[in-house]
């Protein structure tokens, strides 16, 4: 059965969603592909050269009901978020996601603005470090890290903080590079990604039309505890006062919860082990 509609894939990476979306939808139908990275961007330019139904937007997905009106277009029928860093980000050593490879710290998605790694980490209170540490990357000893930084400041490259990390904690947890939890709390302060995931699912739902769905695939506690919370409260009937007469639809929820928490497979994982954390819920709102 071929689909038709309007779809936003609200983080394009490199497409493969979009390919996905393109391949089983009609010739009617338009797909939206948004992302705040312009090398992503780039990509996606070149895909939709060769097929007239993509349309490319750089933005963050939380401005997600200013890009489509840029667009001309008031509602769609499914937004897919596929959040965190895509493999380009972190497998290219100049962006400075990753502490696998000697480069600046930077780790900002968006390279057109904004502040850095190194220009927040050179600039933060000790305090404000350590407050990230604690709370985005669940690092036990968030206040012994954030004083070696503030001491050895200024930092300017990834194999600096790796080394300072190393050396502010007093042992490692065995499986886990030392600095893991470092590099995931300062990447998502750089790119506020809470507050953008908060604010994204707001808008995504938003821009739904009546029976429209949201996807969203997270990759740690942290955003998928706000995406349940998020779905939760909009699939629960509004709390009215016990008695009063209302008309059945003004005490009926806003959305349903149509799938998840999902798991990737076994054959999944196989081919692809960064998805072993992925976890897909689905809304759809009310018709
Ligand atoms: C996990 S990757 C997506 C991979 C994609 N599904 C694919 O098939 O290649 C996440 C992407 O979302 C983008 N991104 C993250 N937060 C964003 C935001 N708030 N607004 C727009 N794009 C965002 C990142 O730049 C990255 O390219």
């Amino acid at each position: 059965m071929v689909r038709e509609g309007i779809y936003v894939d609200a983080t394009f990476g490199r497409g493969g969603h979009t390919r996905r979306l393109l391949e089983v939808l009609g010739a009617g139908s338009r797909v939206v592909a948004v992302d705040r990275d312009p090398e992503a961007i780039a990509a996606g330019k070149l895909l939709a050269a060769d097929d007239s139904r993509l349309q490319v937007c750089h933005g963050r997905f939380s401005e997600l009901d200013q890009l489509l009106k840029g667009l001309q277009i008031s509602e769609v029928q499914g937004v897919l978020m596929d959040l965190g860093t895509s493999s380009p980000q972190l497998d290219d050593a100049r962006r400075g996601f990753s502490f696998r490879f000697d480069a600046p710290l930077d780790m900002r998605m968006d390279t057109t603005g904004g502040e850095s790694a190194a220009e927040w980490l050179n600039d933060a209170s000790e305090q404000d470090i350590a407050r990230v540490l604690r709370e985005y990357g669940e690092e036990r000893y968030a206040r012994r890290v954030a004083a070696a930084i503030v001491a050895a400041r200024p930092v300017h490259t990834t194999a600096e903080l790796a080394a300072l990390v190393s050396r502010a904690q007093p042992r490692s947890t065995p499986g886990k590079h030392d600095a893991t939890r470092v590099f995931q709390a300062i990447r998502m302060q750089v790119n506020q990604e809470l507050p953008e995931l908060q604010a994204g699912l707001v808008a995504a739902f938003g821009v739904l039309r009546p029976g429209g769905r949201l996807a969203v695939i997270s990759f740690h506690s942290l955003e998928d505890r706000l995406v349940k919370r998020y779905f939760r409260d909009r699939s629960r009937p509004p709390q009215l006062p016990r008695r009063l007469p209302v008309r059945a639809a003004a005490s009926q929820a806003e959305a349903r919860i149509v799938a998840g928490p999902l798991q990737p497979g076994e054959a999944e994982i196989r081919a692809n082990p960064r998805a072993r954390s992925a976890l897909l819920r689905v809304l759809e709102k009310a018709a």
